[in-house]
Order: C-alpha cells, then structure tokens, then sequence
C-alpha cells in the first residue's frame, strides 16, 4: 500500500528490505530519501528504520565528507490522499465533547505527528552536514524522527479503529511555514522549531489529553498520556541543548570559518540563488578540510562538556539566552502566549528565563492551536 515519491515498490513490513539496503549510505542520505517519500506510513516506517540502523550503528557516517549531498527540498513530499486547507479555512475542531471532534482532534494531531517526522530529518538534512554538527546531533535528531514516527503511526491506528483514517479530513496547510522561514539559518530553526513549537506542545497536551478523557476515549487519552507526553519532552530539551550547543562553540570557535555568525551572515539576508551559492561553498570547505578533523573533534567536545543538560553555566547562559530571544523575536511571528506548561518545560531544561520576556500576558487557551 505504502509507495515512495520515486519508488513504488515498496511494501509496508518490519525489518531491512533490499531495496532498503541497498540505497542510502548515510544518515544524511536516507534523511534525503525520507523527505522525498510521500506516504505517510511509509515514512513512518522508512525513518524508523533509519533511526534503528543509526542508533545500533549500521550506518557508518552521518554524511559524507568527500562527497556534498543535495540539498534536501523545499517542501517534503506529502500524500495527495490528504486534502490540505489554509489555516482560516480549517474548520473548528471543537472541545471533544462529541465523537466527531474527537476523531477531528486526533486527526489534527497525526497530521502534526507525521510534518514533525519531516521537520526531524529536515534538521539533519540541511544543517548536519554544512554545520559540521558532532554525532550525538545526528543521535539526538534520529531519536526524536524515530518518536515522531512512532507518535504519527499510534494515532493514525487509533483513528481507524475509531472508523476513520489519516485523509478523511481535511489538514491544515500552514505547518510548513516557519521551517521555510528558517531554512537558513540553524539557531533560528532549533529556536522556533525545536524549543517554542515543541514547548507549545507541551503546553496544550495536558487539556487535550483531559478532553479525550471526559470524552470518554481513555484508550486515546492514554495513548497521549503514556506514549507522546514524555517523549514530546525529550524533543524540546534537544532543541534546548542543541540551541545552546551552537551557542556555546561559536563563542569558543577560534577558527572562525565554521562559525555560525558566518553562516547567519553569510546567508541570512541573501536571495535564493546567494543561499545556494553559499551552502555550496561552506559545504566544499567541508569536503575539503580532511585536516581539520582533530580540531573540530576537540571543538565539539568543549561544546558538549558545556551544554549537558542541567549544567550550571551562570556567564555563559545569559549569553545563550539572549541569543535565543534575539532569534525568537525575529523568526517567530507573534508573541509567546501563556500559561505555560512550567514543569514539563523545567523537565526539559527550558527554563522560565528563556521563555518569559517573549510572552504577552494576554491569555488565549481556546484556540485548538496546531504548533
Ligand atoms: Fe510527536
Ligand atoms: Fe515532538
């Protein structure tokens, strides 16, 4: 059932498959196969795998140091079995007070679940390989698609036993924004992506799971309860380290080449034709600095001694954070809303001081916000 934008072979199943073998060399590689695949389940699947043969260590190189890979798209290939509606479009999911705004309310969160698998190997795709990031990057992002998947495929099971599928409604088609918006630049794409839409998450989770419950579905309640709840916390606190990881080495990066302010000001305020030009060039510097490797080693074991989670770095921190809300109040549109999930955010390192002074005290809890 399950087909891929290129090959249509493929049959959904567990474990390694030829054809899967045989295609994608890196981790980098198979993130680029992932996001041209256009079936949900399948990509689901696909990154599991992936993320499986990462994490045991069957895939030797997160990328390819000799060998530059393309860039990955613009907008991951999507299934055209799901009919996609601008945001003021979308009609009201309700509270789950009814059946049909519960399957509504699942429905929106497979979708978010399956463009969250996306927006994980678009991370490694675009920025692991040009940002020289050390390995436990490629750790952390392959857990966090390989969660994403499992979170996408737990609910779109739970919405066929409840007599519908994944496609029997319409989705909104604004999820992709903000990854275009910060398609250059990694701090801004950690920043709103993995740390503010991720902490979202966390904040809204907690009454969707009671709705589902007062609803009467505990089966769905405790699928999100159980399952995602936890897992979505690990998420923002990679968004967190990783955020402060970037930080923290171009502060300590002599060897300026590399660095993110570069990047940023290489390729921030260029056109599309300039951000190629530029990726392609910091991606042969890459490719050709084999020497550099000890260094850059030794560079990123700086970075991570400083940014495990929990650490206390008072005159490093407030670098950090400022950095983030410099970052925050340019890529993301609008102003931060509360209440905020105080305790799960704290369970993932994101920290009061890093959110607050981006928050507006207008309270807006109704709205059945798709971040
Ligand atoms: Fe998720
Ligand atoms: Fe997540």
């Amino acid at each position: 059932m399950a087909s891929t934008a290129d090959a249509g072979e493929h049959v959904v199943g567990s474990g390694v498959r030829e054809e899967d073998q045989q295609s994608p060399k890196t981790l980098v590689d198979w993130a680029l196969q992932i996001l041209s695949t256009a079936d949900p389940d399948e990509k689901a699947r696909l990154g599991d795998l992936a993320a499986s043969l990462w994490l045991r260590g069957e895939i030797p190189l997160p990328y390819d140091p000799s060998r530059p890979s393309p860039p990955p798209p613009d907008r991951p290939a999507r299934s055209a079995g799901v009919r996609l509606l601008p945001p003021s479009r979308m009609p009201k999911l309700g509270k789950g007070g009814s059946a049909q705004s519960r399957v509504a309310m699942l429905h929106s969160l497979a979708h978010t679940e399956s463009w969250a698998v996306d927006l994980s190997w678009d991370i490694v795709a675009r920025f692991g390989a040009p940002m020289r990031m050390p390995r436990e990057f490629f750790d952390d992002f392959a857990r966090v698609a390989q969660d994403e998947g499992r979170h996408y495929t737990v609910l779109s099971a739970r919405l066929r036993e409840l007599g519908s599928h994944y496609g029997a409604l319409p989705a909104h088609d604004g999820l992709w924004d903000s990854a275009t918006r910060t398609a250059h630049c990694l701090l801004a794409r950690l920043a709103v992506e993995h740390c503010v839409h991720e902490a979202r998450g966390l904040d809204v989770l907690p009454t969707t799971i009671s709705r589902f419950r007062a609803g009467g579905d505990e089966q769905t309640a405790k699928l999100l309860e159980d399952i995602i709840y936890p897992e979505e916390v690990t998420h923002c606190a990679a968004g967190v380290r990783w955020f402060r990881y970037l930080c923290l080495r171009s502060c300590s990066d002599d060897r300026t080449s590399y660095s993110v302010q570069e990047t940023e000001q290489t390729i921030v305020s260029a056109d599309d034709k300039m951000v190629q030009q530029a990726k392609d060039e910091l991606t042969s510097k890459i490719a050709q600095d084999v020497n550099g490797r000890d260094e850059m080693a030794q560079q990123v074991e700086v970075g991570l001694a400083k940014c495990k989670l929990g650490d206390s770095i008072d005159e490093d921190e407030a670098a950090v954070i400022e950095t983030f809300h410099r970052i925050v109040r340019e890529y993301f549109r609008g102003p931060l809303k509360p209440p905020f999930n105080t305790e799960a955010r704290k369970a993932a390192g994101f920290e009061p001081g890093w959110y607050e002074p981006l928050a507006v005290k207008e309270i807006n809890v109704e709205g059945e916000t798709l971040e």
